[in-house]
């Protein structure tokens, strides 16, 4: 990098507009969409789609509610023409789905893509040419004189080529990129989509889409609204106008530019799903659509199979879905922390049917787009107790008591730190298991039964401690009590009990007891144990020997 001060890049230039009014404007509407994943998505893979796979792909489109498709530019290659053709012949258009074609301004580009439409029932024919002062002078050596007259000249074209179509019943719309329009001075932007918007002469049933692509993202996104703003305010035919946003990302920032950009009042945005196009993409259209769902807007758009919709688009594009990226990454709803879990937990219960969504650090409802609250919480050695006892009582029954989580999320930290990585559910459960209730060492109990008289209970046990046998019998107030009672009459240490909890794990004829017992002993360090049999007063003498045997390790 160069070294201070940066001389090799000049800021962004803003927009003079000290009336701005997208600021304080809030979304309250989804706007048209329109996916490009099929031209400039499927333009930018190292393996461009094949005609199957892009059928695939449309309809994958059409169940995700998309009503406006840019299918391809099938004047550039024969494959493109193919493919929309057959998506013409062989009727896999719905009859409330237009198919968008690009196109240059080119006559005979015009005319073979006239001809690629033939037979469709809706569609949008999309013109454009380069018009930044940078492509003017490096690329076309044209002046805005010529780069208008090229617009105004491709727009005459697809008019009269386009005729035929509309006669043949096809309802045509017109669709005029500047492209670059970002790095395009704005009185030079506006002129040209006027001279465009003259020979397309727009009515109220057939507006005109005047898309203003920010090619390349240079600016910040406050800039980018600026631009649409300006541009609206300005536009002589804006009742007749359907402003279209297309964005891309390479500053990271494409989603900001277009919500921003939708407030400073555009109608239509043209993305992809998960971003993929030229570069570091196109639009994410599935994270401002379910941004907005997260806002109360329905975007009009269906990702509650986004699993399906992102297997779909991997094997098909052969790219991967970040696990990071929002709403459909792998560890998009996965908490490491273990204060995010802690507060996560804390939350759910607060959540109640049919009331707003209010889960903390989870900004939406997994299951609204079919995910499982099942992979919220995986633990590490970060992970906090709260992350434990979350992942023992939802995936595996057990409720620990509160007091419990701090000595078996140490234990399983401890473990999480020493395997050195992440710890599956399973795993989890197996330590719990070995720590709590495979305690059979050195105290194992071999037999126990009791007998009630006269509010006191009268326990028998035998137990063996280091293997070797020992019939005990003691009376207490109960049988935990008395089974204590008996093991004082050992040379054990001593211990009393401190605390005792406990549930019922699965439900019927299979169901089960588990107990957890806190003791302290006379060295005065508490230890928990936890105990499981269908018989509940045998549980509570299991987590007896369980917590014994712990204290004695
Ligand atoms: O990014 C762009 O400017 C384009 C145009 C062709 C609309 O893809
Ligand atoms: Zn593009």
């Amino acid at each position: 990098m160069q070294s201070a001060p940066v001389t090799k890049y000049r800021p962004f230039p803003p927009v003079d507009l000290p009336n701005r009014q997208w600021p304080s404007r809030t979304l309250t509407q989804a706007p048209i969409w329109c996916s490009v994943d099929l031209r400039d998505g499927n333009q930018a893979l190292a393996q461009p789609m094949s005609v199957e796979e892009k059928l695939e792909y449309f309809d994958l489109l059409v169940k995700i509610g998309f009503k406006e498709i840019e299918v391809g530019f099938p004047s550039a290659s024969q494959i493109e023409f193919d493919f929309c053709r057959r998506l013409i012949e062989e009727n896999r258009i719905p009859d409330d789905v237009a198919i968008q074609i690009l196109c240059q301004c080119r006559e005979e580009l015009i005319v073979r893509s006239i001809e690629a439409l033939r037979g469709a029932k809706h569609a949008i024919f999309h013109l454009y040419n380069s018009t930044s002062p940078k492509q003017r002078e490096y690329v076309f050596n044209a002046t805005q004189a010529d780069i208008i007259g090229i617009a105004v000249q491709g727009a005459k074209w697809v008019k009269q080529h386009g005729a035929a179509l509309v006669k043949a019943g096809t309802h045509l719309r017109f669709e005029y990129s500047p492209e670059s329009f970002t790095s395009t001075e704005l009185p030079f932007a506006l002129q040209i989509c006027e001279a465009v918007t003259d020979v397309w002469a727009p009515t109220p049933d057939n507006k005109i889409i005047l898309n203003l692509p920010a090619t390349v993202e240079y600016g910040t996104p406050n800039i980018h609204a600026d631009q649409i703003e300006w541009m609206g305010n300005r536009l002589t035919r804006r009742a007749l106008t359907i402003i279209s946003l297309h964005t891309h990302n390479d500053r990271g920032t494409g989603i900001a530019a277009t919500e921003l950009a939708l407030l400073a009042g555009a109608d239509r945005v043209e993305g992809t799903l998960f971003g993929n196009g030229e570069r570091t993409g196109n639009l994410d259209i599935v994270t401002v659509a379910l941004n907005l769902y997260t806002q109360g807007v329905h975007p009009g758009l269906d990702f509650s199979n986004i699993n399906e919709i992102r297997e779909v688009y991997e094997r098909c594009t052969r790219l991967e879905v970040p696990a990071r990226a929002p709403y459909a990454g792998e560890l998009t709803f996965t908490a490491f922390s273990g204060s995010h879990q802690d507060a996560i937990k804390k939350s759910w219960p607060h959540q109640k049917p049919g009331r707003p969504w209010d889960v903390l650090y989870i900004p939406i409802d997994p299951a609204d787009i079919g995910r499982s609250y099942k992979a919220i919480i995986r633990i590490n050695s970060q992970s906090g107790k709260g992350g434990v006892a979350y992942v023992l009582e939802n995936e595996f029954g057990f409720s620990l008591p509160k007091l419990m989580h701090k000595e078996i999320g140490k234990i399983i930290n401890d473990y999480a730190d020493a395997k050195g990585g992440e710890l599956a559910t399973q795993e989890i459960y197996d330590v719990f298991h070995r720590e709590y209730l495979d305690r059979a060492a050195p105290v194992a109990l071999q037999h126990f039964k009791t007998t009630e008289r006269d509010s006191t209970v009268t326990c028998d046990a035998e137990i063996a401690i280091d293997k070797k046998a020992h019939a005990l019998t003691a009376t207490g107030n109960g049988p935990i009590d008395a089974f204590v009672r008996a093991l004082g009459t050992t040379a054990l240490p001593k211990f009393e009990v401190l605390s005792y909890a406990e549930h019922s794990l699965g439900k019927g004829a299979e169901a089960r007891a588990v107990s957890y017992i806190q003791i302290k002993t006379d060295r005065g360090l508490t230890y928990y144990g936890a105990g499981i049999d269908t018989n509940i007063e045998l549980a509570s003498i299991k987590a007896i020997v369980s917590a014994l045997n712990r204290s004695l390790r």
